[in-house]
């Protein structure tokens, strides 16, 4: 089976000690790509250099909710040059958090708006993070006509009829370790509910590992877990979940 991650984290900290080895043993299970998710300046800084190491390897540009404090329209271009470096395929993770209230809501807006006009300008599909801000998220998008643009709504968290509203927008929907767990009961019923053609495969690394390795640093070789739970909760073959899912990768990130 061949697998596509469609988000993940390898340049953390939290892979320092030992990087190089996971990520050939990842490679030896199966995974045949991954979209590494910048999250703030200096991480779409160091993206392109960091992607350039390893050829299975895509990289994003952008800044996350948490990380707009401060912001600049000259950061804005900064990213417009980054993302004309070689393999950066998409811009992300933009959009909104209320799930704490570090960030000012408005100034969330504000640069979540000015990324996805950045991601029309330049062409580039989106990766949305959405987080307790499900009402926000589809006014910014809709007063941004987001649907032009396209993306995934990343590590997706709210019920059936919100993801009926992304879907109906062209967006696809990134399903990870949070459909393993036993209190994902909200999760699983959007699975059930999503065409498979509108689903991807992420990790968010090293965060989310599926059960049964919940709370333990996570790695694109886990994703064998969620691509068992998805057929199990479709009825299909795991066969079926992988290798359309590696397709809708490519569709999302036009590659
Ligand atoms: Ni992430």
């Amino acid at each position: 089976m061949k697998i596509f991650d469609t988000h993940a984290h390898y340049d953390d900290e939290a892979f320092d000690d030992d990087r190089e080895e996971l990520l050939k043993s990842v490679r030896a299970s199966g995974v045949e790509a991954i979209v590494d998710i910048a999250c703030s300046m200096e991480t779409s800084r160091l993206m392109p250099a960091f992607i350039s190491r390893y050829d299975f390897m895509y990289g994003t540009v952008g800044v996350h909710p948490d990380d707009v404090c401060g912001l600049t329209v000259a950061d804005m271009d900064e990213l417009a040059r980054l993302s004309e470096e070689d393999k950066i395929i998409a811009i992300g993770e933009i959009g909104l958090d209320h799930s704490r209230d570090d960030v000012n809501k408005e100034l969330q807006k504000k640069w979540f708006a000015a990324q996805l006009d950045l991601a029309r300008e330049l062409d580039l599909p989106i990766s949305i993070h959405s987080r307790d801000a499900a009402k926000d998220t589809l006014d910014v998008m809709r007063a941004e006509h987001a649907e032009n643009i396209g993306g995934v709504m990343h590590c997706f968290g709210y019920g059936v009829e919100m993801a009926r509203q992304f879907l109906d927008m062209g967006y696809y929907l990134g399903i990870g370790g949070v459909v393993t767990f036993k209190n994902g009961r909200k999760l699983k019923e959007v699975v059930e509910y999503a065409p498979l053609d509108r689903i991807v495969l992420e990790t968010d690394c090293p965060y989310l590992s599926p059960v049964p390795f919940r709370g333990k640093r996570n790695h694109s070789g886990n994703l064998t877990y969620v691509v068992s739970e998805i057929a199990s909760l479709k009825g299909l073959s795991e066969e079926q979940v992988c290798e359309t899912a590696y397709k809708n990768a490519q569709a999302l990130y036009r590659i």
